[in-house]
Formats: structure tokens, sequence, C-alpha cells
């Protein structure tokens, strides 16, 4: 074993991974450098990033701009406890106000997208009190603290709930998830039943407070809902007294072509969640942000909520640079003509792999769920097998492309898509090349059949 592995090892052996047996982590890849839309190994070879790693990394990796706000802050004021103002929470609010949906008008500021969650829940159950419900789906995550854990429908909840380390009164309504309706309907006969089914939902349920939604589903599916779906939920949502929470944690920050996710239905939400791209990574930030009406609600009553590191002045300083990054550079369209082209490649490489199932996403959010047999769609895995330890199709073809230079995040039926905004068209035709590769295990197993990739993405314009 080489000096470097011992040390990874002295690593592993000490700390615990992050959604994994312990045994499984044993010899993560050590990453020592990046820039732009690369990131290199300790023996210096490169990887396209084409997961912005967590769909985080919206700006690239190294943007000088970010860093210097960064560095200006920790040598003049890192921190500073939250009863106090601080300049770079003021700064950050401003920037904030410039991207954030008409209407969305108070901030709390914690460090992380479950935080963020966390801190949602605490608003609607205090100001809809008695009612306690939230409506969840089931393709989603929301993150790993009990609110969090308990909004999620993915089988990460599942061993929350065995931990009984979630909380109550979470319902789940049906998926906008139309290469897989769980009615068994075609949009546009189906009349968005996924969305109508709510009205009934709620009124039987009794005692909602909230519904929490990703505006495009992230990590679950990259699945975007129909044009009539977000409309009817919010007036569903209204006509019910029930707020809605828009998860915009991932789905956020130009991501999906508009700052926000929402924004491309003109629906707006009564409580935004976001993290990740607010910093475009760079610092740990979380950001929960509530219309006027439901911050009239505690002006008397006790917010009862906070954090030691609450509007931290570092985490905080990255937010205003990232701001006026995204706006440059969508000011240049470059973001615009690749995101074009990157539904162009992703089609194609579906007419030549019949491992492809489904293509659907939007903006630089993409998904390719990968099956069986095109025919009757069959899975090579199942939710159950995410975190079962069996080795996955779709880890498979993402160990493939990783071989070959390309990283790319895999859940149990899909790979993500999601490369930094600031990818180039050459950059996206270098990935598809070693997607091309890869993908090729995946058809090896695959049955032939006389039917194309279904494209999702088509119903959803
Ligand atoms: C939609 C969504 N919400 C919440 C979270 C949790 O964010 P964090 O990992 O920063 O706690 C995630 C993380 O991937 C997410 O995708």
């Amino acid at each position: 074993m080489s000096a470097v592995n011992d040390k990874v090892k002295a690593l592993t052996d000490h700390t615990y991974g992050t959604w994994n047996r312990q045994q499984a982590w044993s010899t993560p890849l050590l990453i020592t450098d990046a820039q732009g839309v690369y990131f290199y190994d300790e023996s210096g070879k490169s990887y396209i990033d084409f997961s912005s790693q967590l769909m985080c990394s919206n700006l690239g990796h190294k943007n000088p701009a970010v860093i210097e706000a960064i560095v200006r802050q920790a040598e003049k004021l890192p921190y500073i406890a939250p009863g106090f103002a601080n300049e770079a929470a003021m700064a950050a609010v401003e920037a904030l106000q410039s991207v954030m949906p008409e209407g969305l008008a108070k901030f709390f500021f914690s460090t992380s997208g479950t935080e963020a969650n966390e801190a949602a829940l605490k608003m609607v159950r205090q100001c809809q009190a008695p009612a306690y419900k939230v409506i969840s789906r089931y393709h989603s995550y929301h993150g790993a603290t009990p609110a969090g854990a308990a909004f999620t429908g993915d089988p990460r909840r599942w061993y929350s709930e065995r931990a009984r380390c979630t909380i109550e009164g979470v319902r789940f309504a049906p998926d906008h998830y139309c290469y897989r309706c769980p009615f068994d309907l075609t949009y546009p006969q189906c009349n968005v039943q996924c969305a109508r089914y709510l009205d009934y939902m709620i009124k039987e349920e009794g005692n909602v407070a909230a519904m929490i939604v990703e505006p495009v589903v992230g990590t679950n599916g990259r699945i975007v809902p129909p044009p009539e779906y977000y409309p009817i939920v919010r007036k569903i949502c209204d006509d019910n007294g029930v707020l809605l929470i828009a998860d915009e944690v991932m789905s956020g920050w130009f991501r999906t072509g508009k700052a926000f996710a929402i924004e491309h239905w003109n629906v707006t939400p009564d409580i935004l969640t976001t993290a990740k791209g607010a910093s475009a990574a760079y610092t740990p930030v979380g950001l929960t942000v509530s219309t006027e009406k439901v911050a009239r609600f505690f002006d008397e009553s006790l917010f009862c909520h906070g954090h030691t590191y609450a509007y931290h002045a570092l985490a905080a300083s990255a937010i205003p640079a990232a701001v006026a990054e995204y706006k440059k550079l969508f000011d240049s369209g470059l973001p615009q003509r690749a995101a074009g082209h990157l539904q162009q490649k992703l089609y194609e490489l579906a007419d030549r792999h019949i491992c492809i199932g489904d293509v659907r996403g939007i903006g630089h959010f993409w998904g390719l769920e990968i099956v069986k047999n095109r025919k009757t769609r069959e899975p090579f895995d199942t939710k159950a097998d995410k975190l079962s330890g069996k080795a996955l199709m779709t880890a498979k073809i993402a160990a493939e492309a990783m071989k070959n230079g390309l990283y790319m995040a895999a859940w149990y039926d899909t790979l993500v898509i999601a490369p930094p905004l600031i990818i180039t068209e050459e950059q996206i035709d270098e990935a598809i090349d070693i997607m091309d590769t890869a993908l090729k295990i995946g058809d090896a197993q695959a049955v032939e059949t006389d039917v194309p990739a279904f494209r999702s993405s088509e119903y959803t314009k």
C-alpha cells in the first residue's frame, strides 16, 4: 500500500463515512486540487465534474471572486455571535434580495440544507398551530436531521425511522413522475391527477400545516412537473389554508436556468429553503426565507430557533460574491447555450444506448434513468437496493466513467448530470464521449427492443 493510501486509511479509520457501511469507507480517492470544471487526485489525474460535486459547486472550482471575498472576511471578522449585526450578513441579505422571487422577504441563516428545512418546520408549525402535518412526496430528499429525514421519501428515511430519528406528522403525496405515473395515467389526458389528488388528501387528513416540495426533484430523479402542476398545487394549498414550502436546496441557484426553479411556474411559495449554490459551496450556508405574512406572525410570537453559527460572517461572505458571479455568467449567455447543447447531446446519447429508459431535466439539471428493458421499463435496481450494499448498475456505469476521468453522481435508478454552470460546449462533448463508453456496461445487460428512450422533458415544457 502506498504512503498516500496509508494516510487515507488513517483518516477513514478515525472518521465516519456518510451514508455508508463503514467497511465500505476504506479507501476513498484523495482529491488534492480543483480548478474550473475539473478536479484532480493526488497523482495529478483530472476528472470532469459532471455533477458539481453534490450538485452544489455551481460556479465550478476556485472562483477567484468568491475566494477573495471569503479571504477578506476571514481577515476582518470571521465570526461574531448571532445576537450582533455583522456586515457580511448585511451584504448577503442585500444580494439575496436581488435574486429572491418577489414576496419572499425575511431570512434565517444557518449552515446547511437540512437546517434550513428544520427552521421551516418550526415556522410552519408555530404559525399554523394547531395544524401540524406536513405533506411531502416519495421522490424527495430533504436532509439528514429529524425533520429533513421525515420529509424525505427515499430509503434514507427508512433507516432514520428505524433509528427513531424522524418527526411525526408527515404524509406522502403522489409524485408527478410521468415515466412511472403512480396512477398509471398519461399526460395530458391524466388531467394532472397527481396535483388534483392533493385537495382530497388534505381534506381527508385534516390538521395539515404545510406541503414541502422540491420544485424540480433533485437526487430522486431530476423530475420536472407538467406545466399545470404547481399552479394547481398553489391553489389547493391556498384554498385549504396550507403553506407551501419550496425546498430549493438543490434546484436553486440557476441550476434550472432561473435563480429558483419554482419561478418557471410563476408560483410563489410561503417559505423557500436553500443552501448549496447560495455560496456555490465555498462556505456552508443554509437559508430559510419567508413571506412578509409568515414573518408578521413572529412579531409577537417567539421565533424559538437559533444556532451558534447562525448568520456566520465567514459563511455569509461568499453569498454576495456568488450572486454577482451568477449574474455575470448569465449575462454572458454561456450557461443558456450550454444547457441547449447538453440537452441535445443527452438525447443523442439515449439514441445510442438501449439502457437509457428516460431522459429528463431542465437547464443544467438532468437525469438519465437506466433500465433493463425499455419496453417494460423494468429497472436494474430498486429503491430498496440503494442502501443494501448491492452493486447497482448506475454505480457500475459511474465507476467506469470515473476510471476514464468523468465524475458523475449516481442514484439507484438514475445518473445525475448536473455540471457547473461555467461548463463549455467543448467540455460537455468531452464528458459525453466518456459517458458513451461507460454506458456500454448497461447496454450489455439490457434487452434489445424497438422502443426508443422516453423523453419526459418533452412533457414538461
Ligand atoms: C432538496 C434537498 N434538500 C435538503 C438537502 C440537505 O442539504 P444538506 O446536505 O446541506 O443538509 C439536500 C441535500 O442534498 C437536498 O438535495
